[in-house]
């Protein structure tokens, strides 16, 4: 089977995502339902990604939909959900950047059992901080997500900033067919020693998007998550110069996003003020650049009339800091390099694998594996085996070298760390994150304080590359 392009399903898409007028509002969620004391069930559905004139696509989604329903809660709430488990398959539910109890966290034979088919899982624990985030299964992930597992969590602030509209993007990237299925070559060896599994069909909450409408004048507050899994997005936003408000759900200063561009890679989360133009009928494009050379338009925001006010990003307040993130205490901090190495046109040879050393061809060719860290490509049966033991309540820092041709947005579970320096430079406000990028060939350093105890998984969030080796865990306490 040839693939379309993406450009050509993109394009198709559009095209008829333009004259289904009566399918719902691209780009604006479905109703939020509460976190607490639901029930999530993950199994098969048949959802309609590509718009009314396409076929409805087999997919794996919570509660029958792609994404899942958004849960909310207020901060300091309890989630309380019970995962459901209809696929054929064990699952299980991993919270991405919440601080949580090592119990709660979701990665299977490491916090708990696998959810077996049929059988099902009490998530309870307290959303200690406000922000966007997002839930995802951690078994398989690699394919479980590429099938549509995903949905996005928000924990309300108790005093949100004053917008007209709240609007939750969530980013995915699936590989179609042109039948219009999703494809099922999940362990393709290309997309494993490469970039992983790029899809060709972008959507937003599991719509193409054509137009989002927006009031001329308004105030929107976007919410923006990645759930690709491999996919990075570098969003512009033509004249506007969006605020960043919060990155991976932590507040930042506010300020103008760099060159107006924001940047997702897979697990990310951004929050934005947008101050839509004042002039009725104004269109602003959003439009992805994070490939070179492979620009494209994914959505306008049309402005519609009843322009009610104009703000400016100066006035933007900022959110008020979610508790007990503990400052790193840098004199002290103990740091450990991490050297990420593997892919196509790396320097990488071999391995360990399973504690012996192996040829690349051979990784790749008999174990699906590709990637390293420290020379270990780690599997699930070693995963027990720590990459680290830390200190419980001490200072580290993470010093990460890409020896790659890729990029790898590295993702820690239960923490948030500070990203102090990309590529040897300062990173303006040292954001917390739960997800950082690390550039091809390059280097990112970040600090934080392990103070959560228990097992945590370190890994790469383009999903074939943690499947393929690039992961391992910490031990806090
Ligand atoms: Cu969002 Cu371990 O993942
Ligand atoms: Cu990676």
């Amino acid at each position: 089977i040839t693939r379309p392009t993406r450009r050509q399903v993109l394009a198709g898409g559009v095209a008829l995502a333009g004259g289904a007028a009566l399918g719902g509002l691209p780009g604006i969620a479905r109703a939020a339902v509460s976190g607490n004391g639901r029930t999530v069930e993950a199994g098969a559905a048949r959802v309609g990604l590509l718009g009314a004139n396409w076929p409805e696509t087999d997919v794996w989604a919570f509660d029958g939909r792609v994404p899942g329903h958004v849960l909310r809660v207020r901060r300091g709430e309890e989630v309380d959900v019970t995962l459901s488990n209809a696929l054929a398959e064990d699952t299980t539910i991993h919270w991405h950047g919440l601080r949580l109890p090592n119990a709660m966290d979701g990665v299977p034979h490491v916090t708990q059992a696998p959810v077996a088919p049929g059988e099902t899982f009490r998530y309870r624990f307290a959303a200690q901080d406000a922000g966007t985030f997002w839930y995802h299964p951690h078994s398989r992930s690699y394919e479980q997500v590429a099938r549509g597992l995903f949905g996005a969590l928000v924990v309300e602030e108790e005093t949100p900033p004053a917008v007209d509209r709240d609007l939750l993007w969530v980013l995915a990237d699936f590989r179609m067919t042109r039948e219009g299925a999703i494809a099922e070559d999940f362990e393709n060896r290309h997309d494993l020693t490469h970039a992983g599994r790029l899809g060709n069909t972008v959507t937003i909450n599991g719509q193409v998007p054509d137009r989002v409408p927006v009031r001329a004048g308004e105030r929107v507050r976007l919410r923006l998550v990645n759930a690709a899994v491999a996919r990075g997005f570098t969003l512009g936003f033509g004249s506007l110069a969006p605020a960043v408000i919060a990155l991976d759900g932590q507040p930042v200063p506010v300020h103008a996003a760099p060159d107006g561009r924001v940047v997702l890679t897979p697990g990310q989360r951004a929050d934005l003020i947008l101050d839509i133009p004042a002039e009725p009928g104004s269109v602003v494009e959003v439009v992805d650049g994070h490939y070179r050379g492979q620009d494209y338009r994914l959505v306008s925001l049309a402005a519609g009339p009843d322009a009610p006010l104009r703000t400016h990003v100066a006035d933007v307040p900022a959110l008020a800091p979610n508790p007990l993130l503990a400052e790193p205490d840098f004199e002290r901090a103990e740091t450990y390099v991490l050297e990420m190495g593997g892919g196509m046109m790396s320097g990488m040879s071999s391995a360990i694998v399973d504690g012996q050393d192996m040829g690349l061809r051979e990784m790749v060719m008999r174990h699906g594996l590709a990637w390293a860290i420290n020379g270990i490509a780690m599997t699930h049966d070693y995963l027990a085996q720590p990459l680290m033991t830390l200190g419980l309540g001490r200072s580290y820092v993470l010093d990460f070298r890409n020896d790659t041709a890729f990029e790898h947005p590295m993702h820690l579970h239960g923490h948030h760390v500070r990203v102090l320096r990309v590529n040897g430079e300062k990173v303006p406000h040292a954001p917390w994150r739960d997800t950082v990028n690390v550039p091809p060939r390059g280097r990112a350093e970040v600090a934080f304080v392990a103070d959560n105890p228990g097992d945590w998984m370190l890994h790469c969030h383009v999903l074939a590359h943690q499947h393929g080796g690039m992961m391992g865990l910490v031990r806090v306490g």
